[in-house]
């Protein structure tokens, strides 16, 4: 869908998101022809730096996080000719004239905040004081959007200041990935797996985001966070709702965020023996946890488990499985809806496993898996056998699937686009930290320590009789 000329300017384009994550996005958008030739990108910072310095930056940036395929010479010196920079001070009066000087008041207009949270009303208040912001433009906020309830709401108030909900967009980049995109497409397009999608047919449901990075270089951030409030509290709640909603009216962004919402608050509390949370080891030399967050004292999670029940009709029985970690054994993100066993089998060889699965992968390797019993080929008889129907979509699709945009780069465009489907409304967020809050609080108060485990493994043993106590286990991850 093509886009209207826009002047989006990224508060904070120096910072680490900016320079992997939002110019790269922005470029790689430029190159799919996607960025009308008259719009324009305007960074905006504290340092004191020159267009030219700013522009070699994104370069250097281009250079590093844009794969060599896409890295095309005259298209990058196109590209950073549409760059601006201006030094800001979001605290202060200094660059708003320059700024003003620069965003067209007739064009689509979107502000980027990515700046630390605490900014965010200073940035607000400034673009209206100095007559910059209009009612139609956009501003895009990232997460942390507050550490609880309380600080949520907070936030959701100073922004209410300035800005309707309509002109926020706040940022869960797992929605902006293709398969979670997908995960809708699948449910809502065919008619095939809706009806078996209740508690009359899914025995569980597995959530798995597991990582082998470490929170190297970002202990800071992360060690007053742990994996609760930086990945369950958000990305994981996000692929509960897709999974658990009803069929909104339309695909329509109140429609589909009304929906979520409800599986939101349908979640029940969890209680302290569904939660294992755990913390790596250092090992062979490699620090762990406690070294990379130089908090010898830390109590933080970096991997957390949880068993999870929706409370409505539809789920009233099949739990959700979630667990999410750093320096884990694989990079592997992917749902597994689990059916129950026929009930009743008609042949004599009866394997172990005879339940259907659906995996959706989110990473690596996009696309989907449906385990199935057949007949295993030859003569000896009615023997049964699981495979799988495996649909990879750079496999199915072709170049189209082989080439997924970055989430970043998607969601940026919907924010010029004007449609706010993929981001999350005020009162979602709200009511996904009145979920969080008691389960934190809960630990905190008991003093517990996470377990330690292992790097290169799947987290810590606990986390397997989470499963096993319910005759279930978990899918392998799977290096
Ligand atoms: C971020 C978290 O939101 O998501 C990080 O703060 C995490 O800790 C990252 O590593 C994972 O994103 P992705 O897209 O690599 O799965």
């Amino acid at each position: 869908i093509p886009v209207e000329v826009f002047d989006l300017v990224i508060f904070g384009a120096t910072g680490d998101l900016a320079r992997r994550k939002i110019l790269p996005g922005l470029y790689r958008r430029y190159l799919a022809g996607q960025i009308p030739p008259d719009s324009r990108i305007i960074g905006a910072a504290r340092s004191a730096m020159t267009e030219a310095e700013f522009r070699q930056m994104v370069r250097e940036a281009i250079d590093e996080f844009v794969s060599l395929d896409k890295r095309d010479a005259r298209i990058i010196s196109e590209f950073i000719d549409h760059l601006s920079y201006v030094a800001v001070d979001a605290k202060g009066e200094e660059g708003w004239a320059a700024l003003k000087a620069l965003v067209r008041p007739d064009r689509v207009q979107a502000f980027y905040f990515s700046v630390a949270p605490a900014l965010f009303g200073d940035l607000a208040e400034r673009l209206h004081a100095w007559g910059i912001a209009h009612p139609q433009s956009r501003i895009v906020v990232e997460k942390p959007f507050g550490r609880d309830l309380q600080t949520a709401r907070a936030l959701n108030a100073t922004l209410a200041e300035h800005f309707c909900e309509q002109q926020i967009y706040r940022i869960d980049h797992y929605l902006g990935k293709e398969t979670v995109q997908n995960l809708m497409a699948v449910r809502f397009a065919n008619i095939l797996f809706e009806p078996l999608w209740n508690a009359q047919y899914i025995d569980h449901v597995q959530i798995t985001v597991a990582e082998t990075v470490g929170v190297e270089g970002r202990g800071a951030y992360y060690d007053k966070s742990g994996a609760m409030r930086d990945m369950v509290q958000n990305h994981l709640m996000q692929l509960i709702c897709l999974i658990a909603m009803e069929p909104p009216y339309h695909f329509d962004p109140n429609a589909v965020r009304d929906e979520k919402l409800k599986v939101i608050r349908a979640l029940q509390p969890v209680a302290p023996e569904d939660i294992v949370r755990g913390q790596y080891l250092g090992l062979k030399g490699a620090p762990g946890y406690i070294e990379d967050s130089e908090n010898p004292e830390s109590k933080t999670e970096s991997y957390i488990a949880l068993k999870v029940q929706v409370a409505n009709w539809r789920w009233q029985g099949t739990p959700f499985y979630l667990r999410t970690g750093k320096k884990l054994r694989a990079r592997e993100s992917e749902i597994a809806i689990t059916f129950k066993e026929p009930p009743h089998s008609i042949f004599d060889d009866a394997p172990g496993w005879r339940e259907n699965v659906l995996v959706i992968r989110l990473q690596p390797n996009e696309g989907m898996n449906l385990k199935v019993m057949i007949k295993e080929p030859g003569p000896g008889g009615m023997r049964l056998v699981q495979v799988p129907l495996d649909m990879s979509f750079a496999d199915a699709l072709g170049e189209e699937g082989a080439d997924i945009p970055d989430a970043y780069e998607r969601l940026i465009m919907d924010v010029i686009r004007g449609n706010q489907t993929l981001f999350m409304r005020g009162d979602e967020v709200e009511a996904a930290w009145a979920w969080t809050d008691p389960i934190i609080q809960g630990w905190e108060a008991r003093g517990d320590r996470p377990r330690g485990y292992d790097p290169g493994t799947s987290g810590p043993e606990d986390a397997l009789m989470l499963m096993h106590r319910d005759g279930r286990r978990w899918r392998e991850i799977r290096e």
